[in-house]
């Protein structure tokens, strides 16, 4: 991804969005199916990986680290797990905070060293609430808050860890590292996070138990080779899924996508708003509910979005926010103190994209409400680099008066590779300019 690109996409308004398109693999069990493959005894297969530049960043870690990943087909990759060595040089995770904080927790417990860094985001974002309850556990790290960081990893005991965060990622650390040490190993979170990592190590032989918002590592902690299947991206699908709520006359279906609860806050929050959504099918798929997502042009009606579903829809408020400014009435989303912490500070740039587009919204600390109607459009909006702003804006173009220009709109590989063709096919209005 060349975050130095001048180009720009434009979202023209559009006529009714019409058409069946598949989800694309989501992008947190693609990242666990090659950890977990990497980790694993013998040779693992995974078919529908998120070929993205996300998880590709995690594939060439990996590589680092001297693991076998072999990619046989698009979205067919063999991994042979075994013991990490020493990489050659730093582990460059790109954009991605999910690579960085798995794999540290998951190379944590080989006697190996290894430098962790990525992209001017990246750089940006806390990595203490993952490092440090390693930490704990007996790894060295060395560096501040942020990457770049030295890993020394060694021979780790058990822990006890209160998370201060619902975040999988700090979650998923602490297991992967747990494999590999002594003793109990135990998180408990504030309100239950996204559980992938937890039902793919069930699924590759480690005994992981769940009790309310606390998880352990039983004595069982070897994983053994699986044939993994990827299931599709909610939160990719949510953009197709709320273009076509928003664009008058639409009627689209998603299949294959991922309805795991940890997940759905988006679904739930858009049906309470009013929206015709039906799930189809519901069927499982690499031990994840799937189902095909029915969706209809509805007239929504402004919410008030529980705090307690933050955990639930964490990636979700920038299309939230776009379904927001054309529902009738107030939107008022709380608990989001969280979205100053990923690939942009999401609120502000929520907040300035809607203002942009004549939207009246405000922000507080970590909230924020939303004034819907007939959005105006007509603007340019800075992404900051962030692919789930990019895309929530474009949406939001296809529906208002006026076209709506986004930069950066490169950085969407990061998560949706695919974005244009799919939006193109169901009749989405979508231009990429120099
Ligand atoms: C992810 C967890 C979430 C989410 C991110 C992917 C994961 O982050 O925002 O896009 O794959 O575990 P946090 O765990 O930091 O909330």
């Amino acid at each position: 991804v060349d975050s130095f690109s001048p180009a720009r996409a434009c979202a023209f308004p559009s006529r009714g969005l019409a058409g069946t398109v598949t989800a694309p693999g989501d992008k947190s069990v693609s990242h666990r199916a090659l950890i977990l493959a990497a980790l694993a005894e013998g040779e693992s297969r995974i078919a529908g990986l998120l070929e993205s530049a996300d998880v590709l960043a995690t594939a060439r870690a990996l590589r680092a680290f001297g693991v076998a990943a072999e990619r046989d087909a698009p979205g067919c990759w063999r991994v042979q797990g075994g013991a990490w060595r020493s990489p050659a040089g730093p582990i460059d995770c790109g954009n991605s905070g999910t690579a960085a904080r798995l794999l540290m927790g998951a190379a944590a417990g080989f006697p190996i060293e290894a430098v962790f860094d990525g992209d001017a985001s990246l750089r940006h974002r806390p990595m203490r609430r993952a490092f440090a309850p390693l930490a704990a556990m007996g790894a060295r790290f060395e560096g501040g808050d942020c990457l770049p960081l030295r890993l020394r990893g060694r021979s780790l005991r058990g822990i006890s860890y209160q998370s201060p965060v619902a975040s999988a990622q700090v979650k998923s650390a602490i297991l992967l590292a747990g494999l590999r040490a002594e003793g109990p190993v135990e998180v408990t979170e504030p309100t239950p996070s996204r559980d992938h990592t937890e039902i793919m190590l069930r699924a590759m032989g480690a005994e992981v138990t769940t009790e309310g918002t606390i998880v352990r590592l039983g004595a069982r902690r070897s994983l053994r080779a699986a044939d993994l299947l990827v299931p599709g991206d909610p939160s990719s699908a949510a953009f197709p899924i709320v273009a076509a709520l928003i664009v008058p006359g639409s009627d689209i279906t998603i299949t294959g996508v991922m309805v795991n609860t940890t997940r759905i806050g988006l679904f739930d929050t858009l049906r309470e708003m009013g929206a015709d959504l039906q799930l189809i099918d519901e069927r499982m798929m690499g031990g994840e509910r799937v189902a095909d997502v029915r969706a209809r042009f509805s007239q929504l009606q402004g919410v008030e979005v529980p705090g307690g579903r933050v955990a639930a829809m964490i990636d979700e408020y920038p299309i939230l926010a776009v379904a927001a400014a054309f529902a009738q009435g107030t939107t008022r989303m709380s608990g989001l103190a969280e979205l100053r912490h990923k690939e942009s500070d999401r609120l502000a740039a929520i907040l300035c994209g809607l203002q942009a587009c004549g939207v009246p919204a405000e922000a507080g600390d970590d909230s924020l409400t939303v004034t819907g109607g007939m959005p105006e459009g007509g603007a340019v909006v800075a992404t900051e680099g962030d692919h789930r702003i990019a895309m929530a804006f474009l949406v939001l173009g296809l529906a208002a008066r006026k076209p709506v220009r986004v930069d950066r709109p490169e950085m969407i590989a990061t998560s949706f590779p695919d974005f244009f063709p799919l939006m193109q096919h169901i009749g989405a209005r979508l231009e990429l300019t120099p």
